[in-house]
Order: structure tokens, then sequence, then C-alpha cells
């Protein structure tokens, strides 16, 4: 189990074996730091207060800093806690000597923590930095969040998040790697191995939280925690698919998901929990609920009050209990009066232990002095990641009269409050960096460019000034507009029911495009925006994401051409917002989208989205040809020559889509099985080659079986979802 030696097994038994109920139940309690009061009001309107704007971000930070915090030390001394939430390595070894040295067995505490992007070195949202299409980043950027978090003792992070997400409304899009279970699946394994992998010390590696277990991502109509219904063959061949490959991959630990899936709460949900986690996946770690998940169940309408809703979590399989303490007050009277099995706990402290085990929490509980102070200055290794991540993320949508790149001595008039901002480059979900480490655009821009004017003008709230606008259409050749969402706009609870760029930013656009000069939009959001009128109007569109602490130099380097854009869609964008859920492979409707009536489409927009999944230009060209799809008798190889055909040096993403043209089932248009990506000169030309072994080529009814059907298959290949070779095959399995 877990990877643990026999003897770390026997280790893990026998303090089994001496534990009380107690201290078992205890273990399978997660606290975070209470507040306690420091403040006027209670804590719940404090939090409504920062969402109605009654106080902003920033005071609510300052009066969280200085709210009196109870950190449960009475509770971890009697052995009642397994798991914490805190990033201070200071607290964190003051509250691990109590675990390890004051209570009865010294059973190590776990901290754990939502490192999404980065802990000190913040790179790109996972929405962006999956369009880099880059496994090899992907692995490496979590190596150094593991390094940096496990420094500040935090040895378990929330993540990855691999939900997949279709619907843009959703503010959590930003967290995850997109709409494909493909990309998702690479996403996910690379990040497990790049959290888990370098064993080397057990200062290199964190344990890995798969989230959130399962479906969340298709929250119905995009508002976050709703309820999600969806036929089995499509939880088996999208929604499962990261989690499964990444649970093969070794991933420790998994959170589940607040919603409900056709019926019953993830939470309290045997089948996903006990039955395909952990006895059809074989998921030999730990299950943690969300954020006072259990306590939810209640006001689901499925648990009648707390006890209830402990047992039924406990009983499907739900090891932790995240937040609410039900677990503490509760199942100990659950197992002895014989509501609850002891099975059920014994399970549950076992998988608990193991990950601690494996993590070498017992050898080595502390921070050190030097390793708490060793990211005090981030070394250049991790800063210049943080950059390479953002830069490959950055995708260019338009360029027309290749107005990019821009030369060094262009007059550029910058435009926007978003430009001159350290905080909001970072993006949702990330909390240990430094604003001194963060490189706004408005400097890297300076730093990169000669002759380079700001000019706020406005953003995404509040007014436009007028007498700005007139003057960076003044001074500027060119305007750089970088418009788009402030980072409270994505991530948890930030849903938007219209999907454009918010506040007054398009009326700012149209009056810049009225000074005649041409305006390079860069965007600067969490989620795919509806962006049909800029993509009219507006010549140049760079979507830039939040791109962590070096976002400024990346848009810069890549404004300049010092690096030719290599970054993909890994979301479909919608024309407008009306248009989700959309995403490149639907099912295949008996009268798809088309300039005739009654057809799948609405009567105002045409068919089809604005950019596709796996979209993106460069400032050279590549052309595709030579196509060709042989079989083995256990392979489909597919080969096409790739040729730069521009007169730049770049990298392309060679995109490989498979369809199933008839099934006992409908399938879908299109479904990613492959990526590569390769580096050309210009004039130059490689052959890149797929292999697709048959055993993968099937599909999950609705019973969860496997299938492979023969049939006709159509092969395409391309540099994005909607532009391919086509070449057609019929296999018999
Ligand atoms: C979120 C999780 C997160 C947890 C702990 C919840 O509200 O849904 O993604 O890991 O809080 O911070």
């Amino acid at each position: 189990m877990n990877g643990l030696t026999k003897e770390q097994k026997q280790r893990v038994e026998e303090l089994l074996s001496r534990m009380t109920l107690d201290e078992k139940i205890g273990q399978m309690n997660q606290e975070s730091p209470s507040i306690v009061g420091g403040f006027d009001v209670p804590f719940e309107e404090l939090i409504e207060m920062m969402t109605d704007g009654r106080i902003s971000k920033e005071e609510f930070g300052r009066i969280m800093e200085s709210a009196q915090q109870d950190f449960h030390e009475d509770m971890i001394r009697e052995g009642g806690v397994g798991s914490l939430m805190v990033q201070d390595p200071v607290k964190v070894n003051e509250l691990q000597k109590i675990a390890v040295e004051e209570s009865r067995l010294g059973i190590p505490l776990i901290f754990g923590l939502d490192v999404i992007h980065g802990f000190r070195s913040v790179y790109p949202i996972a929405i962006a930095e999956a369009g880099s299409f880059d496994t090899d980043l992907f692995e490496r950027t979590a190596g150094m969040a593991a390094k940096e978090s496990r420094a500040a003792g935090v040895a378990w992070h929330f993540a990855p998040m691999v939900d997949v997400a279709r619907d843009a409304r959703w503010g959590r899009v930003s967290e995850g790697p997109g709409e494909d279970p493909f990309l998702g699946s690479e996403f996910a394994r690379a990040k497990v191995r790049g959290l888990q992998n370098d064993q080397s010390s057990t200062e290199n590696y964190v344990a890995a939280c798969l989230k959130h277990y399962v479906g969340y991502g298709a929250a119905e109509a995009g508002r976050d925690y709703n309820t999600v219904s969806m036929a089995m063959h499509v939880f088996y061949n999208n929604y499962l698919k990261p989690f499964a490959a990444a649970v093969d991959e070794g991933a420790q630990t998994v959170m589940a998901a607040f919603n409900d899936l056709n019926g019953v709460p993830c939470t309290v949900n045997e089948f996903l929990l006990r039955k395909t986690l952990k006895e059809s996946l074989g998921f030999p770690g730990f299950v943690v609920s969300d954020a006072n998940a259990i306590r939810e169940c209640v006001v689901h309408g499925i648990a009648e009050d707390d006890v209830d809703a402990g047992i039924k979590a406990a009983a499907a399989g739900m090891d932790m209990d995240m937040g609410t303490e039900i677990y503490s007050k509760h199942l100990k009277e659950a197992v002895e009066s014989g509501k609850l099995d002891i099975s059920v706990i014994d399970e549950a402290v076992r998988r608990i232990l193991s990950v601690k085990m494996w993590l070498g929490l017992f050898e080595h509980p502390y921070v050190s002095e030097e390793a708490m102070h060793r990211y005090d200055t981030l070394p250049k290794e991790h800063t210049d990641l943080a950059l390479e991540a953002a830069e490959k993320s950055i995708v260019l949508l338009k360029n027309e009269n290749h107005v990019l790149p821009l030369k060094k001595d262009a007059k550029i008039a910058l435009v926007g409050s978003l430009a001159d901002s350290r905080t909001e480059i970072i993006g949702a979900w990330a909390m240990s960096w430094q604003e001194k480490d963060c490189v706004s655009i408005r400097e890297g821009m300076e730093q990169t460019f000669e002759n380079v004017r700001y000019f706020p003008c406005g953003g995404p709230e509040g007014d436009i000034s007028m007498d700005e606008v007139i003057a960076a259409g003044d001074y500027g050749d060119v305007i750089v507009a970088v418009l788009g969402e402030l980072d409270s706009m994505s991530g948890e609870a930030s849903s938007r029911t219209d999907i454009t760029i918010p506040g007054r930013q398009r009326e700012l656009l149209e009056m810049l495009m009225h000074t005649g000069k041409p305006v390079v939009l860069v965007l600067m959001n969490g989620r795919p925006l509806a962006l049909d009128w800029e993509d009219q109007f507006v010549p140049v569109i760079v979507e830039a994401w939040h791109l962590g602490i070096r976002m400024g130099d990346a848009v810069a380097h890549v404004l300049s051409g010092d690096k030719n854009p290599e970054g993909r869609l890994s979301s479909t964008f919608p024309k407008v917002s009306g248009q989700c859920p959309v995403y490149y492979n639907a099912m295949n409707t008996g009268r798809p989208g088309s300039k005739s009536k009654f057809t799948s489409r609405y009567l105002d927009i045409a068919p089809g989205p604005l950019y596709p999944f796996g979209y993106g230009l460069s400032y050279t060209e590549y052309a595709y040809s030579e196509l060709s799809v042989t079989e083995t008798s256990a392979d489909c190889w597919v080969s096409v020559k790739v040729t730069n055909t521009g007169d730049a040096a770049g990298r392309e993403t060679v995109q490989f889509y498979l369809q199933d043209v008839t099934g006992s089932l409908v399938r879908p248009v299109k479904e990613l099985k492959g990526f590569r990506k390769i580096s050309l000169e210009p004039g130059k030309s490689e052959n890149v080659i797929f292999r697709l072994p048959k055993k993968d080529m099937g599909f999950y009814d609705n019973d969860g079986r496997y299938r492979l059907e023969d049939g006709l298959f159509r092969f395409y290949v391309g540099g994005s979802s909607e532009s391919c070779q086509m070449a057609e095959l019929r296999i018999a399995f």
C-alpha cells in the first residue's frame, strides 16, 4: 500500500493496534485555525462584508492577520487532530512538537494547504499552464512547488485540481487543466509525478490530493456548488478519466467534491468513494472531504443531522473530515452503539497513517531552521521556471496585419489599470507569494521596450478617463490595452452569467480604437471569455491569463518577439455567453448545427465556437502534409509531416484526434488521443508519428464496461481541434 516497505506497513499495523478509539478518530479529524475574535462583528458577517464590498479584500486580510486564532493545541495534545491547515513554519513546528512530544502516541500531524499553482514562486493558473501542452513543464513546476512548500512544513497539497470543466461560467475553470479528459489526464499524471516522485530526501516531495472527486466541473449552469446529473458513459469517459490516470500514477490522497452526482452528494457516495475509487481503481491512499462538506449533507437533505451525516460519510469511505469536527464529536458513539463498524474506522486510520509514513513524517516531523529561510530570496532557477511557464502559456488569438511582434523602439501607450498591478497577475488560489517577487506588465514592458508610457484609462471596475484615452492615442505608435478580469472574478464561488470582458472595458476598447492607432488587446483573466465583438473589431488579441510572478516579463517577451508564442487553448472560447457550455469533444447529434434552420444551433448566432480547443497562433506558420495511418496487430500508427513555412523559428503543438464513427452508443465528434511539441526552424520539416494502442480505441458504456467495437475510425492531425487533416481506417479488434 502506498509504496511502503514491509517494515513501514508493520509499523502502521503496530501503531493501529495500540490506538484507542478516540485516538483513531482523532486521526480522521482535520482542523484549520479557528478565528475566535479580535474584531467587533461575528466572523460570518465579516465574510459577508467582504463579499458585498463593505470592506475590501485587503482590509479583510489585515483584520485576519491581527485576529485571535485557536490552533487547537489541547486537542492535538489529546491525540484529537490528524491534520491541520497551517503554512507558517514556526507555527508548524510548534504544533508538531505538541503532537510528537506531548501526545500519548506521538503521531505527527500532516499539514495541508491549497498549493494550486505554486507556493512562493507562483506560476500560471492551471487552465493557462495546461495550454502549454508541455508535460515536462507540468512536472517541473509541481516539483518546484513541492520543495518550496515542504520547506515551510506543508507536506500535502490540495492539488492537482483535475476537474474536467466545460462551462466557462464556472469560476473554478481557472484551477484545472480545461475541458479535455486526455490533456487533463496527462496534466494529472505529470503533476503527481512532480509533487511525489523525487523521494531522494523528505524535503523534496509532498502528497498530492486529486480534487474534486468527481463531476464538480459539470455543476449545472456553471453555478458553483450546483447539482450534477450526467449519464454514466459521460462520467466514465470524461469526468473520471483524469482521476483514474492520477491514481494509476500513484496519487496519495483524494478530496471529494461538494456536489451531488446523480442524486447522491460525493461526500456520502459509497459508489464513488468505496466502489469506484477504492475497489475498482485500487486507490490505496485516503480521502478527505471538502471544507465543511460533511455538515452540508444535512442541507443537501441527504442526512438528518450531523450524526447521520458523519455516519453516512464514514460508511461511504470518507476517511478524513475537513473542518466540521463531526467525526470527533459523533463517530465514537456511532461505533459504540453499533451504527458504524469499527472496521470502517480502522481502514480510514490505516490509510491516513500510511500516507504519513510514506511522507517520512515519523522520522522528520519538523522543519529545520535552514529550510524555513531557504526561499526567503527565491532562487533564480525558480523564478526562471516561473517565467518559462508563463511564456509558454500565452496564446496568440489574433494578429491582423502582423502588428505583432512590436519593435523594441516603438512608442507604446500602455493602457488599463491591470497593467500596473503586481497582485492581479497572480490569479485565484495562491497564498504564499510575496509582492516583491512579482513583475507587473508595466514593469516587464518598461524593461523590454525603450518607449513605454502608462495611461491607466480604466479597468475591470470604475470609470474611464477620457483625457487619458486621448493622451494614450496621442503618444503611442501602438496601444497595448491590458484588460480582463480581477483575480477575484474566477476561482471558488466566482461564477458569472455574462463572461464578456467585465465593467466598462469594452467601451474603453471602442474609445481606444477611435484614436486610430492599432490596438493590441492583452487579456488577463481566469476563464474563457466571450470575445465575439473583440474578435470582429480589435486587430490583435493576446490571451495572457493570470500567469504568476513573472507575468510582466512573459507578456513583454511575447509582444517583442523575443519569445514566439506557443500556447494553445485548453478550453474552447464561445462567441457569446449564451453558448455555454461549449466544448470541442461534443456528442454527435442527428442534426449538427449548420446554416439551415432545423439544426442544432441558435437563431441569433452562427454555430460553432469563436476559438476552438487547441487553437493558438504563432509568429510563423506550419503546414501539415502526407498524413497516413497504418495498423499492426496491436497498434495504429499515424504519421504526418509538419513544415515551418514562415520565417521565424517556433514550437508547434501537433494534435492527434480520433473519431469512432459508429458505435453502440453515440460517440463524440472528435477526441484528443495524443499531442507532441516540436521545435522547427524556418523552412524545416519533421515527421511526427503517433502510436495509438488499439486497446485505447474503446469507450465505457453506461454500466462502466469497456467496449472495443469494430468499425470505421477517422484520424485527425493538425494544429487545433478544428484545423486538421483526416484519414480513415476500418478496424477489427
Ligand atoms: C475548496 C477546496 C479547498 C478547500 C480547502 C474548499 O472551499 O473547494 O478546493 O481545497 O476549500 O481550502
